[in-house]
């Protein structure tokens, strides 16, 4: 059943050079209440704001922070915007994966000229406290990648967003930075993201898996990793695989219409701490029958972790040839069946959690079947 393959990597020059994950912008009905959410239960600080108060006619945007993880919550301010039709088709969900890079109009034009379909040209923006170029391009669906070139800014996040300050900052749970994010594509879409990502963006395949990897009785997908050079930009893309019933890929792709981001992965230094305190701020898990841990230690072997703790946190351990790590997923944050996020420690481990996927789909079967979409 080991079929996930891991491929060479080769070094060439990298075509567009990308420093993390600058930002994602979450187009919601309501950004002023999900700000608040994911302040009160996920922990993160306010940040900046852009709305009426800015100037803007149209919409709002909240910007919360925690280390280097920045989401920006907008919402429409009347109808018939952009954004507006967005929510109507997707839900909630990600319109923005934005990117770090050192030069916005070079990477720009990278990808443009390797075939990337133009979401904005490169624009400069300025205000008291610097300069900020930013350009974008279509990936899946209607999903874009903003290029962010920030060396000559200083303020609190864009130019037009004013900080935002708040007496109100619950205690930080020790999200660091994103680890990946993985987008849902079409029945027999995958490789062609899969190349786009080579070919446009100089991205290479880090693994693959496959309907053996990753499949129940019921359900199957299959999904292939891509990252950038130094890794710090991972984008697993899954496609449905033909099962007995419906995959939870092609749930997503009903309930989003489309192509879209299904999670993102954030990372923590404690786990135990961090799903600690979700739990008790009232964050849902996916839930794992208890008879997971009781062959844990025989499939992962030895980890600094007591298991009992993890049992009742409901954590998932996984093991590759580098180390172990841990991670668990929320169930869905918003009132359709799509987007959720995972907590991952890694403590060595390169890889996803191939050994969970197993029990962890089983899980999604469950929570399918209370809907009726299975
Ligand atoms: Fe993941």
């Amino acid at each position: 059943m080991d079929t996930a393959t891991k491929t060479s990597e080769t070094t060439t020059e990298e075509i567009m050079p990308i420093q993390g994950t600058d930002y994602v912008e979450i187009y919601c009905s309501n950004a002023k209440q999900a700000a608040h959410f994911y302040k009160s239960v996920f922990g993160f600080h306010s940040l900046a704001y852009a709305g009426l108060e800015t100037g803007l006619k149209d919409r709002e945007s909240y910007v919360v922070v925690q280390d280097k993880v920045r989401l920006v919550l907008t919402s429409p301010l009347k109808s018939g915007t952009d954004i507006g039709r967005h929510i109507d088709q997707h839900g909630d969900g990600v319109k923005v994966i934005a990117l770090w890079v050192d030069d916005a109009t070079t990477a720009y034009e990278e990808a443009i000229s390797r075939g990337a379909k133009s979401y904005m040209e490169p624009q400069t923006e300025t205000d008291d406290h610097g300069k900020v170029v930013r350009s974008g391009i279509y990936t899946f669906g209607e999903t874009v990648h903003i290029f962010v070139e920030r060396k000559e800014y200083e303020g609190a996040f864009l130019p037009g967003f004013n900080k935002w300050e708040s007496s109100y900052t619950p205690e930080s749970i020790g999200l660091k930075y994103i680890d990946h994010m993985v987008g849902n594509v079409e029945l027999g879409k995958m490789n062609e993201w899969v190349k786009f990502y080579e070919d446009v963006m100089g991205f290479k395949q880090i693994l693959s898996f496959d309907d053996k990897d990753i499949s129940t009785k019921y359900t199957a997908l299959m999904s292939k990793v891509m990252s950038n050079g130094n890794g710090r930009i991972k984008f697993p893309i899954n496609e449905p695989a033909p099962g007995l019933k419906k995959s939870q890929v092609d749930e997503y792709l009903d309930f989003y219409e489309g192509a879209g981001v299904q999670h993102i992965a954030l990372a923590t230094d404690d786990i135990i701490h961090t799903v600690s305190t979700l739990r008790e701020r009232g964050m849902d898990f996916l839930s794992i029958p208890k008879t997971y841990y009781d062959v844990l230690t025989d499939r992962v072997g030895e980890i600094d972790e007591d298991i009992q703790t993890l049992s009742d946190l409901g954590i998932l351990v996984d093991r590759d040839e580098e180390g172990y790590l841990l991670q668990i997923f929320t169930k869905t944050i918003q009132a359709r069946p799509t987007m959720f996020f995972e907590i991952i420690q890694r403590k060595g481990a390169i890889s996803f959690g191939k050994g969970n996927f197993k029990a962890l789909f089983e899980a999604i079967e469950r929570e399918q079947e209370l809907r009726g979409t299975l």
